[in-house]
């Protein structure tokens, strides 16, 4: 007993340093790097200054009216692979463009007032796709990855499955539409792409973008229409006021040279945007079609009632590509605007999707620049929204998908270059990344038994250099942990807790008086102004047949 205390006593006594869990070793950091990073603001030294960020924190948060409202519009952001622990190398990208240490910066979601967490496994799948999470999040059911708008009653690939009705699911969008409200969508990759097509497309297999996808699988493209097609012709894509994105190779035919030079990729010669415009212009809609950044500013000026924008044959470049090369490219946050522009037309409201698309690509490149800078071009993009659409009559809500694997290591003083390389080494004295990832292309292998210093590479630090990863993979892979919700807006609290991302949608339209949740919502029979004049006609039915 006496013997077992002292060995207590002894081991409190032990320094710290002697913690083998977080050992207390010199940073290998040099005087000159050091000297280059931006230093804490020297009134963070003080515990007043945490304890006014605190009240003014908690001022914030007793000003934030839980608006108990029905929301006329609703904008959901979608950021496609932003994993939680993509938010705050982001958000300290952002601080250190603007020279400061970065940490404490607040991207425009982060303010909004109300946080969540979603699960995103599949019906058949422990980490998901971006199909099987866009049915979840825009159509509120799990379904089987790589699977569009169907319920797991389909099997992935299966056109015939998918023939039948009774698995047929209805969008977020389509509600909109359904309640006499516009819908649009828009997206930094091809329109056609797993996200964005969640609100329109029913398909057992996400790669049936164009009809030589779906014929190459053994398929006939009038019983299982390819995913382009089902956009310009079929409900509820034929509706939507705003198509903007990338994707127009999905649209012509392979036989036709597209505005930028690139061949389209249908086998069926038919060309999708003609039939768009000659659909809009049978109805007599006033419409546009843009395939540049001017054209789309040109758009702006009056807001015409039917807006498809195509900007490339594929995906929409990177952003800091766009800027760098100054090309003649859209940014999210325009594309955004012109959307809600166009939307806002309509007294009775609309459904807007956004799509920042590409943080998924640059991660599953392990190109961790690539996925911040994305990050930030969605960010502007909800800073625009934010700025435009007021509070008390608009929903804004921000998710991802699904996680990816780039981990943030320890351990770097504050104010690291959040792209450099970590103050620490490792235990072959070999420098490592504050960003990296568990497995991809960023894969090198070992030399003499000792990982590659990837501080020597020719393009270290370039935009596109891919940093460490440690399982080597043509393509890095999707994370399954939670993903982060943000949300502002009437009923913004239903967002609050961790649930299942299939809520989503309903939690929106709950909000929003659409869809089924609205049946169960007392609020949305009070509120619409529809339901007022129904009654009234009711009344003067009944007066008739009293008369
Ligand atoms: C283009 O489509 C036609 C059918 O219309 C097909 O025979 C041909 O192989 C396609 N060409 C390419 C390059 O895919
Ligand atoms: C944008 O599109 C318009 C209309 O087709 C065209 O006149 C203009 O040259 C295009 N701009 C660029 C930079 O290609
Ligand atoms: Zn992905």
């Amino acid at each position: 007993m006496l013997a077992s205390l002292l060995v207590l006593s002894l081991a409190l006594l032990v320094p710290a340093h002697a913690d083998r869990y977080h050992p207390e070793r010199a940073a290998t950091v040099t005087a000159a790097v050091a000297a280059t990073a931006a230093m804490p603001d020297e009134a963070e030294r003080s515990a007043d200054y945490w304890y006014s960020e605190a009240f003014a924190a908690v001022d914030e948060r007793l000003s934030n009216h839980i608006y108990d409202d029905v929301a006329k519009n609703v904008v959901m952001f979608l950021g496609d692979g932003l994993s939680v622990a993509t938010l705050a190398p982001a958000r300290t990208l952002r601080g250190q463009l603007a020279g400061r240490t970065g940490e404490e910066e607040r991207l425009a979601f982060e303010r909004f007032p109300v946080t969540g967490l979603a699960k995103t496994y599949c019906l058949d799948a422990q980490i998901p796709d971006s199909a099987c999470t866009a049915t979840a999040y825009l159509c509120g059911v799990k379904v089987n990855r790589g699977t569009l708008g169907v319920s797991g009653a389909v099997p992935r690939w299966d056109c015939g499955a998918s023939t039948d009705s009774a698995t047929h699911l209805e969008s977020i969008a389509a509600w909109a539409l359904a309640d006499g409200r516009s819908a649009g969508i828009v997206t930094s990759t091809r329109i056609t792409h797993a996200s964005p097509a969640g609100a329109y497309a029913r398909s057992a297999n996400r790669g049936w973008e164009n009809d030589a996808q779906v014929r190459a699988a053994g398929h006939d493209p009038a019983l299982c229409p390819d995913i382009a097609d089902q956009l310009i012709n079929s409900y509820p894509g034929n509706r939507f006021k705003v198509i903007l994105g990338g994707g127009r190779r999905e649209f012509r035919p392979n036989t036709t040279m597209d505005e930028e030079n690139d061949l389209g990729r249908r086998s069926d010669g038919r060309d999708l945007i003609e039939e768009w415009l000659a659909q809009r212009e049978r109805a007599g809609d006033s419409h546009a079609y843009a395939w540049n950044r001017t054209q789309l500013l040109d758009a702006f000026a009056s807001p015409p009632d039917y807006l498809l924008g195509l900007f490339e044959a594929t995906h929409l470049r990177y952003e800091e590509e766009v800027r760098e090369g100054n090309l003649d490219e859209p940014t999210l946050a325009e594309l955004t605007e012109a959307a809600i522009r166009v939307l806002s037309k309509n007294p009775r409201g609309f459904f807007l999707f956004v799509e920042g698309g590409r943080i998924d690509h640059a991660h599953h490149e392990t190109r961790p620049a690539l996925a911040l800078h994305e990050t930030l071009a969605l960010d502007d993009a909800v800073a625009r929204a934010d700025a435009l659409l007021p509070r008390a009559s608009s929903l804004l809500v921000l998710t991802a998908d699904h996680s990816h694997v780039m981990a943030y290591n320890g351990y770097s003083r504050r104010g690291n270059d959040i792209l450099g390389v970590s103050d620490y080494r490792g235990d072959d004295e070999v420098p490592y990344m504050t960003l990296s990832y568990t497995n991809g292309p960023g894969y090198r292998p070992h030399i003499d038994g000792k990982r590659a210093d990837v501080t020597s590479d020719h393009t270290f630090q370039a935009l596109r250099w891919r940093t460490h990863a440690d399982v080597p993979l043509e393509s890095e892979t999707h994370g399954g942990e939670d993903v982060a919700v943000f949300a502002r807006g009437p009923a913004q609290a239903l967002f609050t807790g961790l649930y299942e991302q299939s809520q989503l949608p309903h939690l929106m339209a709950h909000a929003a008086c659409l869809g089924p949740a609205a049946a169960r919502r007392a609020l949305c029979s009070h509120s619409a102004a529809l339901d007022a004049s129904v009654i009234a006609i009711l009344l003067s039915v009944l007066a008739a047949i009293y008369h």
